[in-house]
């Protein structure tokens, strides 16, 4: 895993653009696997940017992202399809058809994890993006998830719950299960940028880069990938 350390959120962002432009430039029709949260703000705004001043396009390209909370669709904007749209989607010149998140009211969850599951066959990332939990989770794989994990339904942890209260009116409105790609769909991506800022994240990043690999840190298995890269502030990466 190749480290980057930079000073702050800015930054972060700005490097992380220059990761994404390079795939994307490489490849109009690139797959991008996205991922929702506070963390990649930063870099979906300057994609905005940059389409806008320097005409990159995406016109070709394919998204596909990590997760949905169960029970939200687009109508909820605390959905993650809502956050794509508002965040990312509606400010570069992806067509909507080519964007892809699990359908959070899909009536049969199972059949929903398969067709996503076969979908992320299809559509193999060029580049996936994620941040990463305080507890070490990437996309809603929690704690203990099997490394060969695939596309799947699961209990969020309480300490995610929490952390993500934050969007929402109150902690009751958290919903309790989300579909997730699974730890192998994301290990698939032909190469990984995994982005973190602020002090929550430094005892996980401490564990990411220096911990043993082990599925009690689901983000620890990225150390296996060949291609994979963490940008993470000062304070994100205090003890790396
Ligand atoms: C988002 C996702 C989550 C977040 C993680 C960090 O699609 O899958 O794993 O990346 O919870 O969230 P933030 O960036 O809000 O700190």
């Amino acid at each position: 895993m190749k480290v980057i350390k930079v000073k702050n959120y800015e930054e972060m962002s700005e490097e992380a653009l220059k990761v994404v432009l390079e795939v994307v430039k490489g490849n109009e029709g690139s797959v991008l696997g996205l991922a929702t949260g506070s963390t990649p703000l930063g870099l979906y705004a300057k994609m905005a940017q940059d389409h806008k001043e320097n005409g990159t396009s995406y016109a070709e390209c394919r998204a596909v992202n990590l997760d949905e909370y169960v029970g939200l669709d687009a109508s909820s904007d605390q959905s993650y399809v809502y956050f794509m749209r508002e965040n990312l989607f509606k400010h570069i010149d992806i067509k909507l058809e080519n964007t892809h998140i699990p359908n959070g009211k899909a009536p049969d969850k199972n059949a929903e994890c398969a067709r996503y599951n076969a979908l992320l066959g299809e559509l193999r990332q060029d580049i996936q993006v994620l941040g990463i939990g305080s507890n070490g989770h990437i996309a809603f794989n929690e704690p203990g998830t099997a490394f060969d994990s695939v596309t799947h339904i699961v209990d969020l942890a309480e300490s995610t719950i929490k952390d993500n209260s934050r969007l929402f009116n109150s902690i009751d409105e958290v919903p309790r299960q989300a579909f997730t790609m699974g730890l192998s769909n994301i290990m698939n991506a032909k190469k990984i940028l995994i982005l973190a800022n602020g002090e929550g994240k430094a005892n996980a990043i401490r564990e990411l880069v220096l911990g043993e690999i082990r599925e009690e840190v689901p983000a620890s298995i990225l150390r296996n990938h060949p291609d994979c890269i963490l940008i993470c502030d000062e304070s994100a990466g205090k003890y790396i």
